[in-house]
């Protein structure tokens, strides 16, 4: 008879738990659920989880839910500030085309439509530094794509997004524009800078306990869309920015940072080709 040891306890309750799950229908939810259950448990005997601590996981992972609403979603910020949210982003880029990075809390649809050159700059604040920012986007094949949509938002120097201050107008650091039959676009903005993720509720605890900081180094959104094309979603990032290094939800990654060069007139411009994928590279 097999003698009794933690080990083999532990062994029968996890096919136990595999088996229960294994009449599961959906083949993919199968997939996922399984290999969920295998890794959890595999988590909790690698560090001899204690009942304590488990409960502790509950309160915490309790205390998420209770700050999301309608503006806010911790569990979002949780799956950004443990690398999953940029993990699942940029595994759907191919090669050759621009890196996909996550959204964000703060994208909102119905940004104003802009002219090409114009400024998104509504607000000015004193600490405004002037940025031009103009690109191609291109096809897999180095076509340039005629009428692809961008659609940038950008926290203003005060750090805060339209969304998150009533004193900025809601179009403000907002912008959409289509390309021209040579794929370019150009717009006026100002030069990015840092802003702390949210991080008054349980997440912002978290990084505090772990001995991280909320600062995302400076950056502009872009939503970029064309006919036939994966929609993308990606970031630029200031080469003299601080936190390129430590972004607090791993956002930042080589291809992505640009160098943003005087203009000789007191403000910066930066270039940002984009290359769109095929739609029918779509991933899930
Ligand atoms: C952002 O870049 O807007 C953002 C991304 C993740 C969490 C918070 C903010
Ligand atoms: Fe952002």
């Amino acid at each position: 008879m097999a003698t009794r040891s933690d080990q083999s306890v532990a062994d029968v309750l996890l096919e136990q738990v595999r088996a229960a799950f294994s009449g599961t229908a959906d083949p993919r939810l199968r997939e996922l659920i399984d290999a969920l259950v295998r890794h959890l448990h595999a988590f909790a005997r690698e560090v001899e989880l204690s009942g304590d601590e488990r409960r502790a996981a509950v309160e915490f992972l309790t205390a998420v839910g209770q700050m999301c609403d309608d503006q806010r979603q911790e569990f979002e910020l949780l799956s950004d500030v443990l690398g999953l949210s940029s993990l699942v982003e940029t595994s759907v880029s191919g090669k050759g085309s621009t890196l996909q990075t996550l959204t964000g809390p703060f994208y909102s649809r119905g940004a104003p439509w802009r002219e090409l050159g114009d400024s998104i700059n509504e607000y000015p604040l004193p600490e405004d530094v002037a940025a031009v920012i103009h690109g191609v986007v291109r096809d897999r094949d180095g076509s340039p794509i005629e009428g692809a949509v961008i659609d940038v938002w950008q926290n203003a120097t005060n750090r805060l997004y339209a969304v998150q201050d009533p004193n900025q107008p809601s179009g403000n650091l907002r912008g959409r524009w289509r390309t021209g039959a040579d794929g370019a676009y150009r717009f006026t903005t100002v030069r990015p800078v840092s802003y702390s993720i949210p991080d008054d509720g349980p997440v912002g605890g978290l990084l505090e306990r772990t001995n991280r900081h909320p600062w995302r180094a400076a950056h502009v959104h872009f939503l970029v869309t064309a006919d036939g094309c994966r929609p993308l979603t990606t970031e630029i990032f200031d080469a003299e920015s601080d936190y390129l290094e430590d972004d607090a939800v791993f956002g930042v990654a080589r291809e992505l940072i640009v160098d943003f060069e005087p203009d000789g007139k007191g403000g910066v411009v930066a270039q940002f080709d984009i290359t769109l994928e095929p739609a029918a590279n779509a991933a899930r």
